[in-house]
C-alpha cells in the first residue's frame, strides 16, 4: 500500500528481499570459516541489518554503533561524535559495516578510519543504497544493493524527521511534505 506522502516507489519490497537473499548468499560464501562481526550504524541501518543477517547461513556476531555529526551539515571534515561504541573487541576479526545509504560518504569515511585503528583482520562495507551523485569522499564498497539517484528517499530504515523508516519499500518523498514544513519554519 502506498503512503500518501510517497510520490513514487523506487525499490519494491520484493526487489529488496531478492537482493538481500543474493547478498546473504555471497557474504556467507566469502566469510565461511572466518570470525565475522557485522556492525550496523544506528538508527537507519538497523532494518537492513536485521534482514541481512537472517539471510546469512554462517555464524555471525552483530554489534551496533551510534554516531552524530559534529557541527553544521556543510562541514566536510567528516568528524563525528561517537554516542555509542561497539561492545565487541574487533581486533583480528573480520568486520563488515552494514549501512542503509551512503550519501556524501563522510560518515563511513570516519567509521572506516576509526575501526581500522583497532586492527581488525578485515574491514569491508555492505550498503543497501548508493547515492553516488552526492559523494565527497571516495570509498571502497564491497557489497552494494542498489544505486539511487539524487532524490529524497525514505523507507526501509531511511527517515524524514524520524518518520517513514518502517515502510517496507524505498520511496521518493513527496516534495509537498518537506516544502510545507520548511515554509512554516
Ligand atoms: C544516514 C545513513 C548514514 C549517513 C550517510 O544516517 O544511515 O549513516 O546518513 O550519509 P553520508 O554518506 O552523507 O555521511 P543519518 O545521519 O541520517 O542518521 P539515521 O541513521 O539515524 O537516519
Amino acid at each position: 500500500m502506498l503512503n500518501d506522502d510517497i510520490e513514487k516507489v523506487l525499490i519494491t519490497e520484493a526487489e529488496i528481499k531478492y537482493k538481500i537473499h543474493e547478498l546473504g548468499g555471497i557474504i556467507s560464501n566469502e566469510y565461511s570459516g572466518k570470525d565475522l562481526v557485522m556492525v550496523s550504524v544506528l538508527r537507519g541501518g538497523v532494518i537492513f541489518m536485521a534482514d541481512l543477517v537472517r539471510s546469512i547461513s554462517i555464524p555471525v556476531t552483530i554489534d551496533f554503533m551510534a554516531i552524530s555529526s559534529y557541527g553544521p551539515s556543510t562541514d566536510t571534515s567528516g568528524v563525528v561524535r561517537v554516542l555509542k561504541d561497539l561492545e565487541e573487541n574487533i581486533n583480528d576479526r573480520h568486520v563488515l559495516i552494514v549501512e542503509d545509504i551512503i550519501d556524501t560518504g563522510l560518515t563511513l569515511s570516519y567509521l572506516l578510519r576509526s575501526l581500522k585503528a583497532r586492527e581488525p583482520a578485515g574491514l569491508d562495507v555492505c550498503v543497501l543504497l548508493d547515492k553516488s551523485a552526492r559523494r565527497i569522499v571516495d570509498l571502497p564498497i564491497k557489497y552494494k544493493g542498489f544505486d539511487v539517484p539524487d532524490v529524497f528517499v525514505v523507507g526501509y530504515g531511511l527517515d524524514y524527521r524520524q518518520k517513514y523508516r518502517n515502510l517496507p519499500y524505498v520511496g521518493i518523498l513527496n516534495k509537498s511534505v518537506y516544502e510545507e514544513e520548511w515554509a512554516n519554519l
